[in-house]
């Protein structure tokens, strides 16, 4: 699996330091792309001679150590990776990495990187229980960090407990099994829906809801990071996409999004639902500014498709998701939702609480498949809830193959 991966190798100080060397044979034997970056207290346990014998390539410690005039180092190497290890981390490189500190070349670079990050702790088992430690694992891990958990055992402090390195072929292990779920949705082609639908009653006037569009195009980048070729079918909203396998189809109407979803579904190994859909829309539409009378104006509606429905009832392949955005009674009314229309797992969004749901930058979720396996997700950004979205998707496909 990581024959060919560009392995960015981060040592920071602690006794475990001596592991990593025979971490960075076990990597370069499979035919990783090793590159070593040292923390200066690192190199007061193993030279960085070592590294450099071992991993055929220099090892960085100084962020100022500018060796190519035509590019900048830290960059340059956060850029190339594909994933990055830190072995062992210490609790003060986690505690870096948790505040957002880049005051030497491994920290800076972490800061910088987009690649997989895989940190194995290695400290004092006191330390390793600190609330603080506890606390910035856990935000790591809300950032989409990955763990190789220490285990328990004599610790070079005297003491026994949780808080050794793993062994190499552990982590290499634990990296190979993640790389190949992550895999999962490389060139695979998903189909997603955001935003809202505009039902135009006359020339200036629509009926519309509240939803940015932010949730379903976070979606979209989270798949598209993961190597998927995304089509986002979008109504109206003012975000741009970012990544060039994101493939936007601009729509307006429930209409609309119901003709460009049919079309893409056919060829679409994933289908995310995450647009708010117009329930109804105008059973006329006027072609003229409708002008004010004396009277009330009532407008009649008449009920739009319900494209997901559509989607369930036709899905042969298709590992079909849909959203619920509900007020009361969410599990509930969410659940009704997964069986009536056919659904692999849906994303259940209680819109009345506090940091969930329309508009805002964060939500508060829960996912359940098919077979009712509940993942709650407290509330976090919409990129970071995208990216547990994303992986429990890899996780349930992975299961049924
Ligand atoms: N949906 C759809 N087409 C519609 C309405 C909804 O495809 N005309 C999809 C949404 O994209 C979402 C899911 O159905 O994935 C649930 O949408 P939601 O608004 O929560 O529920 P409704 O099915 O509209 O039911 P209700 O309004 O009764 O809650």
């Amino acid at each position: 699996m990581l024959s060919n991966t560009n392995v960015l190798l981060g040592v920071s100080g602690g006794i475990a330091a001596y592991k990593a060397v025979a971490l960075t044979s076990k990597l370069t034997q499979q035919g990783a792309n090793v590159r070593v970056m040292m923390t200066p207290s690192a190199t007061e346990f193993v030279s960085p001679l070592t590294f450099q014998a071992i991993s055929r390539s220099s090892v960085y410690v100084d962020t100022f150590d500018e060796k190519d005039p035509k590019k900048i180092a830290h960059i340059d190497v956060a850029d190339w990776a594909d994933i990055a290890i830190i072995a062992p981390a210490t609790a003060n490189i986690i505690g870096k990495i948790t505040a957002g500190i880049a005051d030497d070349m491994l920290s800076t670079t972490l800061l910088a990187t987009q690649a997989d990050v895989y940190i194995a702790p290695a400290m004092n088992v006191h330390m390793y229980g600190h609330p603080a430690v506890i606390r910035n694992l856990k935000q790591l891990e809300d950032w989409g960090y990955h763990f190789i958990e220490p285990g328990d055992g004599y610790l070079a402090c005297g003491y026994v407990g949780k808080g050794r390195l793993e062994e190499p072929e552990t982590i290499i292990n634990v990296i190979n099994e993640h790389q190949s779920d992550n895999k999962l949705l490389a060139s695979r082609k998903i189909l997603i829906s955001a935003g809202p639908t505009r039902e135009q009653i006359d020339p200036v006037r629509f009926f519309t809801n509240r939803s940015s569009g932010k949730m379903g195009f976070s979606l979209a980048e989270a798949a598209a990071k993961h190597g998927a070729h995304v089509t986002l079918v979008a109504g109206p909203t003012e975000i741009e996409v970012s990544h060039p396998n994101i493939n936007r189809v601009d729509i307006t109407t429930a209409e609309e999004m119901f003709e460009e979803m049919n079309r893409h579904f056919p060829y679409s190994d994933i289908v995310i639902k995450a647009a708010a859909v117009a329930d109804y829309r105008p059973k006329h539409t006027y072609d003229e500014k409708m002008k004010k009378q004396e009277d009330e104006w009532n407008v009649e509606m008449e009920r739009t498709k319900d494209i997901l429905q559509t989607l369930g009832e036709k899905k042969t392949t298709q590992y079909l998701v849909g959203f619920a955005a509900e007020t009361s009674d969410p599990l509930k009314n969410g659940l009704k939702k997964l069986e009536k229309k056919n659904l692999d797992a849906i994303v259940i969004n209680n819109i009345s609480t506090e940091g969930a749901g329309f508009g805002g930058d964060t939500n508060i979720a829960t996912y359940v498949n098919k077979h009712h396996k509940s993942e709650e997700m407290t509330l976090a950004t919409k990129q970071e809830v995208s990216e547990k979205i994303v992986s429990f998707i890899e996780r349930d496909m992975k299961d049924e193959v």
